[in-house]
């Protein structure tokens, strides 16, 4: 195991403990009083899939780009200042642009936001094809600044903007056989080159159980840095799982499909090995090739520190009441 030595810590990483303590009770308490869970779903009207829609009866379309207004702030416990836009932005995964991290920057102008529709399938009351608008409309949109953890042990501090992906699926009514839900990505070699080349099984696909897509850490993201979600980072619609491995964290979301079984993942069957179904952030557990309990901090020359992973990636407090049956060296 890698150990940090205390030279490499600089000051300017080291929140005072009375700070971090403050924020971290501020988090606990409005997860606790249900302060964050709670959108106000009563104002929200009904989910009216596309097909029973009179045609004149459209929202106002989402923007496809430009600053978000009137944004709830979140109480973050995270100290460490967010990764620069540009780092953001620029050193992306989205493999159906390419596999290196500069591909998805350079080639994602050719994904078409507009308009979109996220399909609603499997164990729920109220399925069909949705229009973005309608997903959106009547959520508070939030700027959440999480820790978020790449598998490759690099790590970067991002404020993202979305609402507790829990608060739309309840809008769907999961029937008791929904223990999991899947999600696709779009999948158009048209827009995507990248998916002509079989790197991972197309579409793209992730899945959680039941209890972590209801959790109100898990934000379905439409922007960051205050804006629209640039295409390289996933938009219009996105998953951030912060206490999970980056790339539970699909991108550019069309397909959502409740579950009674665990769902196909696209790097569980790419490498069942390498990347187990759950993909919580985990320090003792070793990936194949290399260690997890040390990370990069993404930031000034794309690389600036190496610091400690911490399990759940920081949300221990919140999540682990999760996997308390579980036992996670071997369901990682
Ligand atoms: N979603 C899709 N559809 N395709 C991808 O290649 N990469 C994943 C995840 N979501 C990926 C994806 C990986 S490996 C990571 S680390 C994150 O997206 C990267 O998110 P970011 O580019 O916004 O930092």
């Amino acid at each position: 195991m890698l150990i940090k030595r205390p030279q490499d810590i600089k000051a300017s990483e080291i929140t005072p403990e009375s700070t971090f303590r403050q924020r971290r009770m501020l988090l606990k308490t409005a997860l606790a009083m249900g302060l964050i869970k709670t959108a106000d779903l009563s104002a929200q009207e009904d989910l009216i899939p596309l097909n029973q829609k009179e045609s004149g009866n459209r929202e106002e379309p989402f923007p496809e780009n430009g600053r978000l207004n009137n944004l709830k702030p979140w109480p973050s416990n995270v100290s460490s200042e967010p990764t620069s836009f540009e780092d953001v932005t620029g050193y992306n995964n989205y493999y159906e642009f390419g596999t290196s991290k500069t591909d998805p920057a350079s080639n994602a102008h050719t994904l078409e936001t507009h308009p979109w529709t996220v399909t609603v399938e499997g164990e729920a009351e109220k399925t069909g094809t949705f229009a973005l608008e309608d997903i959106i409309k009547g959520h508070t949109l939030e700027e959440r600044i999480y820790r978020f953890r790449c598998v490759e042990a690099w790590s970067m501090v991002v404020p993202w903007v979305g609402f507790p992906l829990g608060d739309l699926l309840k809008r769907f009514e999961p029937t008791s056989q929904a223990k999991y839900v899947q999600f696709f990505t779009l999948n158009d070699s048209d827009q995507m080159p990248g998916v002509r080349y079989p790197v991972l099984r197309w579409p793209y696909r992730e899945g959680l159980t039941i209890e972590e897509a209801m959790h109100p850490l898990t934000l379905l993201t439409v922007g960051l840095y205050g804006q629209v979600l640039p295409n390289q980072n996933g938009a219009p619609l996105r998953l951030i799982v912060p206490w999970k491995y980056g790339f539970k964290s699909i991108k550019s979301i069309v397909r959502i499909r409740f579950m009674d079984e665990q769902p196909q993942t696209s790097w569980n069957m790419a490498n069942a090995r390498e990347y187990g179904f759950y993909s919580n952030v985990n320090p003792d557990k070793s990936h194949p090739r290399w260690s997890q309990a040390t990370e990069r901090v993404l930031g000034g020359n794309i690389f600036s520190a190496r610091v400690p992973t911490m399990l759940f990636n920081g949300y221990a407090e919140e999540v682990a009441s999760l996997y308390t049956n579980l036992n996670l060296m071997t369901n990682y």
